[in-house]
């Protein structure tokens, strides 16, 4: 999309918010996340923060973009001056390193899909899906060459300016991922043993609330809706004034939620059923949809379709990330965005190829016990988004509120008591929660 352009239509905008916060966080990341972190324990934070400081930073980040437009770096600037214009530099380089690795979970979708082509997906036997996953991740080069492929895909879309295209097939898509998950939600439902994969996902007890816990789904409804790394700043620039930025904001937290409850809904269950690890790790969704497919009629046909519509979530993302570092190069260093683009494609697959080397021979390489492409993840959504969120709140609660509170009433007039309601989340509640999630899961 062209600096000076903006979306058609209020429905284009949410669609691409909503496609840049449904991927592969909803759907590979929260249900290995939520098994690793003790189901409820993870969901009930996610849904909590979500609410509260999610939907309100998602608002923020829509008003800074569309007031100051231009890039991230620009639309900080105007708004907030020098500072948070570096601050706004700091959300592009956070969605510089996000994409690197995304890209690498990308290559899986992609390698997927063709194996869904060849009609071999759909298999019954655990043994060998959890064999093909982790050939699949520890050979270094057919990693990373699915990872070019995926970044390939990225670059190609928003070079050849298609997102637009892109966008309009996820509005079929979308749709068509909702309702394949509910149809495999029901098929995992009505295996036998299936219901304590229900219970494990929403039984709460206290217990196995840890700080690392309530910082992991911090971080996750950061990066869940993709906030603190410039992306809706960068999208609310092409938003026009007439659009209610409440209401979409509302729309995109929902649409987000409910998809990464729907993934949980689809794996939890049949991964009981099967006598899987929910706690198994990046491999669960490859290993448990396909398991399911092989239990439904048609399933091959399913799982291509599946794999597909995963993949143009995924895209939707990764544009969207891509697009940021992109607007930022174009705006900041002058450079045409085919150059920029270029850049970014070189240099991403370098660095994504040292996280896609991290699962096989560079796995003894670990920083705090963790592989490079976790210790990446670790850093980005728990800390990285966390701070960019922090600027944007401490930004729009405390030094430009008048500009917030202009950008979400050019639609509606709310009342004072909406608009104070909005004012102490973003000016009290999201800076605490988050030093505190911070604070319990570093030192707690
Ligand atoms: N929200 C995206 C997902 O869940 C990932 C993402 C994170 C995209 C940060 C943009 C910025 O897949």
């Amino acid at each position: 999309m062209s600096t000076s352009s903006q979306w058609s239509s209020r429905l284009g905008f949410i669609l691409a918010s909503a496609g840049s916060a449904i991927g592969l966080g909803a759907i590979w990341k929260f249900p290995f996340w939520a098994g690793a972190n003790g189901g409820a324990a993870f969901i009930i934070p996610y849904i909590v923060f979500t609410f509260t400081i999610g939907v309100v930073l998602v608002m923020a980040e829509i008003a800074i973009g569309r007031r100051g437009r231009g890039s991230v770096m620009n639309a900080m600037r105007q708004v907030g001056g020098k500072t948070f214009a570096a601050l706004g530099a700091f959300a592009v380089l956070t969605s510089f390193i996000i994409l690197s690795y995304y890209s690498v979970v990308g290559g899986w979708c992609v390698s997927y899909l063709v194996e869904a082509l060849s009609g071999n997906v759909a298999v019954e036997s655990a043994d060998a899906l959890k064999a093909r996953f982790g050939d699949l991740v520890s050979n270094g080069y057919t990693n990373i060459a699915w990872h070019l492929v995926f970044l390939t895909l990225t670059c190609g879309t928003v070079v050849l300016g298609v997102e637009k295209g892109i966008e309009r097939l996820s509005k079929y898509l979308m749709p068509t991922l909702f309702i394949l998950m509910i149809a495999i939600i029901i098929r995992g439902l009505t295996l036998d043993g299936s219901w304590a994969g229900v219970l494990y996902l929403f039984n709460f007890s206290w217990d196995s609330v840890t700080p690392s816990a309530i910082l992991n789904a911090m971080g996750f409804t950061f990066f869940s809706l993709s906030l603190g790394a410039g992306i809706l700043v960068t999208y609310g620039a092409y938003l026009p004034k007439e659009n209610n930025i409440p209401t979409s904001s509302i729309w995109v937290a929902v649409l987000a939620i409910q998809a990464a409850l729907l993934a949980g809904l689809m794996i939890m269950p049949a991964v009981f059923a099967f006598g899987l690890e929910p706690n198994a790790g990046p491999g669960l969704v490859f290993i448990t949809v396909p398991m399911i497919f092989s239990h439904v009629p048609f399933g091959a046909v399913f799982a291509v379709l599946f794999y597909i519509c995963l993949l143009v979530a995924a895209l939707t993302s990764s544009v969207s990330l891509l697009e940021v570092v992109v607007a930022f190069m174009h705006n900041e260093w002058r450079m045409s965005r085919r150059a920029a683009t270029f850049t970014c494609w070189v240099t991403l697959f370098f660095l994504g190829a040292v996280s896609a080397l991290s699962f096989g021979v560079w796995s003894d390489f670990t920083i705090g016990g963790r592989v490079f492409f976790d210790f990446l993840d670790y850093v980005c959504s728990n800390f990285m988004m966390p701070i960019g969120g922090l600027a944007v709140a401490v930004l729009m609660g405390w030094k430009a509120w008048p500009v917030m509170a202009e950008e979400l009433s050019t639609a509606c007039a709310y009342s004072p008591a909406v608009m104070k309601t909005i004012r102490i989340a973003i000016a009290y509640l999201a800076p605490i929660l988050v030093l505190v999630a911070i604070y319990q899961g570093v030192f707690g």
